[in-house]
């Protein structure tokens, strides 16, 4: 029979038919790939012996033996996709991959893990070997951009978790980790020209419990950093799972950890000190040619240390207050031809050429920018990509623009956002995004679409795909992390890797059908619940279960901060209402915390 579903993958693959049968392996595993496919293959015979007691041996391209597993390229296969044949209906080897990329050798390796069952996720097993269900599979990849963020900056996590989160990002065909490696909060890249980030940077002497607006510190201090020979790890390992590590430098807003380093950078003259709450900070950089050079430096170290063609700017909640004070950035603004209305320099268009400074700067080396919604200005080179977390409207503005858009939106996409609204979720903050709500995401939803025909332009920027965001105000631990990000991160997953399948079509609009409530997110849920969960489980992941935290998942008593979603999309539609915007403060801000003199102390996270 016919059906994506039918062997409980998830993310449900394009096509697959359930054959007659099982494989069950040799002890002793014959294996042959195709050199441009080797890594992948070579992943998969670690995960099986580590799984199973099977030994996989790799013969060498070209030689004559038969054996029962090839990794064949195939350049008719879409890219980024496979087709597998597990019973040899062909008379050839038992599991058959053909891919035209490793992109497509990953994925197929991923689905084979799949095929074995949870035991498969095991670091040790006796199974002599697997054992695997006969099927024919066609897969590939709806967006090429399929990203998750994990913000290490507001919580230090150890680098074993990092790799462990980038596995589990693998396991679910996600292929971007963007990892947010500075902020207020702290600074985890180690920097050798400018040391003083990590000395001074990488530590807090407290954090805050629960939202901001609680005012109470935990009396702990909190730290840790990166090597760059962690990160080269980190980025190799994930290479080494189909994985691009896009690292992100958050400038020239969120940085109070480097000005705590770096005072002569900031705008205002300090004392400064690594942030012990959440929220946005008006601490900013000074946006100077001292600044642009600083952050040019540390970002060819960033270059050395990181592979992917892709570096993160940040760009994100940038408040202009400090720099509306100081006389020589309003007359700079001015020098640059940046005025308002009334002919003073307009010092909110020195945020963009900030930023653009830099991306040209990545652009000379070869690599592209990534900035958040914010940075968008007429100043920033073509080939930037423009992360939309505000909302959709912007991404029709960055795409009209000729800009490459990934969709982040908060209202969706947030997992540090409570997945429950029951009185026992733990530190509630941000819009109620259930396992359903974010199975329900759609890039671009067809309603805005239909709003603006403009989106496919012929100088149009392309949609490159989606990301999931895992903000870690609140998570202060891997357990934390896990909780946030499953099984809502499968959800995701699937909404981004799965095509759209006209029979799944619920609505009249011609939306993706997988709103809530709709046949195919019971379907969903139903494969979750009895193929899926059952492998995080395997894999030692303590997500939420889909019925409420479990009694060590809750934190009573630690206040966080709802925000309701239906009021907040009446107010901003399809622009949303995050950020910071002038005169006016966040969602969520209202007071600074007892003791501090930030006036804007309110992120969309905090
Ligand atoms: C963001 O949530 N400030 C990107």
């Amino acid at each position: 029979m016919s059906d994506p579903r039918t062997l409980g993958l998830l993310p449900a693959p394009a096509d697959a038919t359930r054959l007659d049968g099982d494989v069950t392996l040799p002890a002793r595993v014959l294996l042959r790939a195709e050199p441009a496919l080797a890594p992948a293959a070579r992943w998969w015979r670690r995960v099986v012996e580590e799984s199973s007691q099977a030994e996989v041996v790799p013969l060498a391209p070209g030689t004559p033996e038969a054996v029962d597993v090839t990794f064949g390229l195939d350049p008719d296969v879409a890219a980024g996709g496979y087709r597998l044949t597990v019973g040899g209906a062909d008379g050839g080897a038992a599991v058959a991959v053909a891919a035209a990329d490793l992109a497509g050798a990953f994925a197929a390796a991923q689905t084979l893990r799949q095929l074995a069952g949870p035991s498969a996720y095991r670091r040790a097993g006796s199974a002599p070997a697997p054992t695997l269900p006969c099927c024919r599979i066609a897969d590939a990849p709806r967006f090429e951009w399929r990203g998750v963020l994990l913000d290490v900056a507001r919580h230090f996590l150890p680098k074993a978790d990092v790799l462990r989160f980038v596995d589990l990002a693998a396991a679910h065909h996600l292929n971007v980790v963007q990892l947010h490696l500075v902020d207020d909060q702290g600074w985890r890249f180690e920097s050798r020209r400018f040391p003083r980030l990590t000395e001074v940077g990488s530590w807090r002497e407290e954090s805050t419990v629960g939202t901001w607006r609680t005012g109470h510190g935990d009396g702990r201090p909190h730290g840790g950093f990166y090597t760059q020979d962690d990160l080269r790890e980190i980025d190799a390992y994930a290479r080494e799972r189909g994985v691009m590590v896009v690292p992100e430098i958050d400038v020239p807003g969120h940085a109070e950890a480097a000005l705590a380093a770096y005072p002569h950078l900031a705008s205002r003259p300090g004392p400064h000190e690594v942030r012990t709450t959440w929220g946005i900070s008006t601490d900013v950089l000074a946006p100077t040619d001292e600044a642009v050079d600083f952050f040019a430096e540390l970002l060819d170290e960033v270059c050395e240390v990181f592979d992917a063609p892709f570096v993160a700017i940040g760009g994100d909640e940038v408040p202009t207050t400090a720099w509306r004070e100081r006389v020589d950035l309003v007359e700079r603004a001015a020098r640059l031809g940046y005025r308002t209305a009334d002919g003073e320099g307009d010092v909110a268009r020195l945020h963009g050429w900030f930023l653009a400074r830099l991306a040209e700067h990545l652009h000379d080396r070869g690599r592209r920018a990534v900035v958040w919604d914010e940075g968008l200005c007429p100043d920033l080179p073509r080939d930037t990509v423009v992360t939309c977390w505000r909302g959709w409207a912007v991404a029709a503005d960055a795409l009209a623009a000729g800009h490459d858009v990934v969709l982040a939106p908060e209202q969706v996409t947030y997992l540090d956002h409570r997945a429950g609204d029951g009185p026992d979720e733990p530190i509630p903050v941000g819009f109620l995004r259930t396992v359903e709500d974010v199975y329900g995401f759609e890039p671009l939803p067809a309603a805005f679409r239909a709003e603006r025909p403009d989106l496919e332009g012929a100088d149009a920027g392309r949609v490159l795909g989606g990301q999931a965001q895992v903000w870690a105000e609140h998570l202060d631990s891997v357990r934390r992390v896990d909780y946030a990000a499953y099984p809502r991160l499968a959800a995701f997953a699937e909404a981004v890797w799965s095509p759209s399948r006209d029979g799944d079509r619920g609505r009249a609009d011609g939306e993706q059908g997988r709103a809530p409530g709709g046949p195919a997110s019971a379907e969903f849920l139903e494969r979750l619940r009895t193929h899926h969960l059952p492998r995080l489980d395997a894999a030692g992941v303590e997500y939420r279960p889909l019925d409420g935290p479990l009694p060590w998942q809750r934190r009573p008593g630690v206040a966080g901060h709802p925000r309701d979603l239906a009021a907040e999309l009446a107010a901003g539609g399809w622009a949303g209402v995050g950020g910071w915007v002038e005169g006016r403060e966040g969602p969520e801000a209202s007071v600074a915390p007892a003791g501090r003199t930030s006036p804007t102390d309110g992120a969309a996270a905090g």
